[in-house]
């Protein structure tokens, strides 16, 4: 029997969804297999996690061409992993309803929970590390940028961040929240409070703003550069990072 161990944190890559804003180039291959320079976008959220010390992962996807990842991926081992786990998510109904899909792999352990489609170019293993000292609650990664309106973003009086808005029309500051988050398990109770938000998702957003409320929220602002690669702009972003100055250690 595997025993509750406050330092293991367990990985989960979302990588489901249609990749609209990607169309035509999505009709036929998933968002999360499109190139990325060199390799397909879903190696560098791996990597990412690998690289942190994290060796169980859960591949959350999707849509039609779900087997393809298996075939790709097959057990990690080009990661250096012994093993991957896959789920399917059903319909499109948002990132905390994709990660609602981890609760059985959890197994009440600490997650790291990364997009499938975000790129980042350091190390997050100081982050992490910080995490699995943390007494519960959850921890994310802030990014300063250019067009934060596209993005969640937290709003803060003074230090403290008192709340997280989702594509706000007035962003509340410059950062983003990257789509690196860390939970304790206590993230599934908050998925089953959620109710679906105007386009129609669970959104992680409304997670994040629970912990928030209950004050175990914590946060660092991510070195490096990062891109949402979700986007025809943030895709060309991704490839020219990756191609000047690597990622992550790929
Ligand atoms: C999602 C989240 C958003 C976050 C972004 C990071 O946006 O909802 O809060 O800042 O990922 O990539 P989406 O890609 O679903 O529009």
């Amino acid at each position: 029997m595997l025993q509750y161990n406050q330092g293991l944190v367990r990985g989960v890559v979302l990588a489901g969804g249609l990749g609209s804003r990607l169309d035509p180039i999505t009709r036929i291959v998933n968002k999360h297999l499109l190139p990325v320079y060199d390799k397909p976008m879903i190696y560098y959220p791996i990597q990412a996690l690998v690289n942190a010390g994290i060796e169980n992962i859960l591949v959350v996807t999707g849509g039609r061409n779900a087997g393809d990842f298996l075939r790709l991926l097959g057990n990690g081992r080009e990661f250096g992993l012994k093993h991957l786990d896959y789920t399917y998510q059903e319909g499109e109904g948002g990132i905390a309803e994709a990660l609602d899909l981890a609760r059985h792999f959890s197994r009440g352990e600490k997650l790291c929970v990364m997009l499938g489609d975000n790129i980042i170019e350091k190390n997050i293993i100081r982050a992490v590390n910080a995490f699995r000292r943390q007494e519960g609650g959850a921890r994310i990664l802030l990014k300063d940028v250019a067009d934060p309106g596209r993005y969640g973003v937290p709003r803060f009086e003074g230090d403290r961040m008192v709340a997280i808005e989702e594509k706000p029309d007035a962003p509340g500051s410059s950062y983003a929240v990257t789509g690196i988050y860390m939970f304790d398990d206590t993230v599934f109770e908050k998925i089953e409070r959620l109710e679906r938000s105007d386009r129609g998702e669970l959104e992680i957003t409304d997670v994040n703003n629970q912990y928030l409320a209950e004050g175990t929220m914590r946060w660092d602002v991510l070195d490096g550069w990062w891109t949402d690669a979700g986007t025809f702009e943030g895709l060309l972003r991704a490839s020219q990072h990756v191609s000047s100055s690597g990622a992550n250690k790929l």
